[in-house]
């Protein structure tokens, strides 16, 4: 299976795409990115890496409309915030992600923004619509809803092995597109 989507060169920085990975020929990716193995990024998805950088994980999936950018470095701020998306994560309908590191099996609802210095440990679910202002830190094992975001409650061992299998069924999902492309 062969992905035949060519990313697009910012300051001869383009787009890496592991084995596996499908990126929808509507999506764009800018510059300093690297997809790791398995992973898919669906129609219409903008991600920049241009005044720092975006890492995705394996087998993570960022669905349609989605807009990911960073921050660049400052006097303030050397490192900026680049955005960093771990393994397993689920990325919903019309996401905005900006320079924030989300850690591994985690859901991202539509519609969710998350902002700047934001940190979402492993096994979280952030509810649709979800506002996540910056340099918050969402703890390990909790659904967290609202505009800005609280936490709800502890999420239980099924919702944690969703986790998983949401995943999972994107790397089907897209292997199926991929065959088509063959
Ligand atoms: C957050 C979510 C997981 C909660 O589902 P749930 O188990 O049905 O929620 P609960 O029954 O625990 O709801 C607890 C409360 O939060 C409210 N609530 C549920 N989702 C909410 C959301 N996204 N934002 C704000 N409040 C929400 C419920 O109305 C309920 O309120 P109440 O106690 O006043 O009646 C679900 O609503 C959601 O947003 N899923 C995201 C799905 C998605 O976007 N997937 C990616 C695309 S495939």
């Amino acid at each position: 299976m062969t992905n035949k989507y060519k990313g697009r060169s910012y300051k001869s920085k383009t787009p890496k795409l592991a084995a596996g990975v499908y990126v929808d020929e509507s999506a764009v990716l800018v510059g300093d990115i690297e997809v790791e193995e398995d992973s898919s990024v669906w129609p219409l998805v903008a991600a920049r890496g241009d005044v720092n950088f975006i890492k995705i994980g394996k087998r993570t999936n960022v669905q349609d409309g989605s807009v990911l950018h960073l921050t660049r470095s400052s006097a303030s701020n050397p490192d900026g915030y680049p955005l960093i998306i771990g393994d397993d994560v689920t990325v919903g309908h019309k996401v905005m992600l900006h320079g924030c590191q989300l850690g591994n099996r985690i859901l991202v609802g539509m519609g969710a923004i998350v902002m700047d210095n934001v940190v979402v440990e492993d096994d979280v679910i952030i509810g649709g619509g979800a506002l996540v202002p910056p340099n918050k830190r969402l703890e390990s094992g909790y659904l967290y809803v609202g505009s800005p975001v609280k936490q709800a409650r502890p999420l239980n061992e099924q919702e944690i092995a969703f986790l998983k299998t949401s995943a999972q069924n994107y790397v089907e999902l897209k292997d199926d597109y991929l065959s088509e492309l063959d």
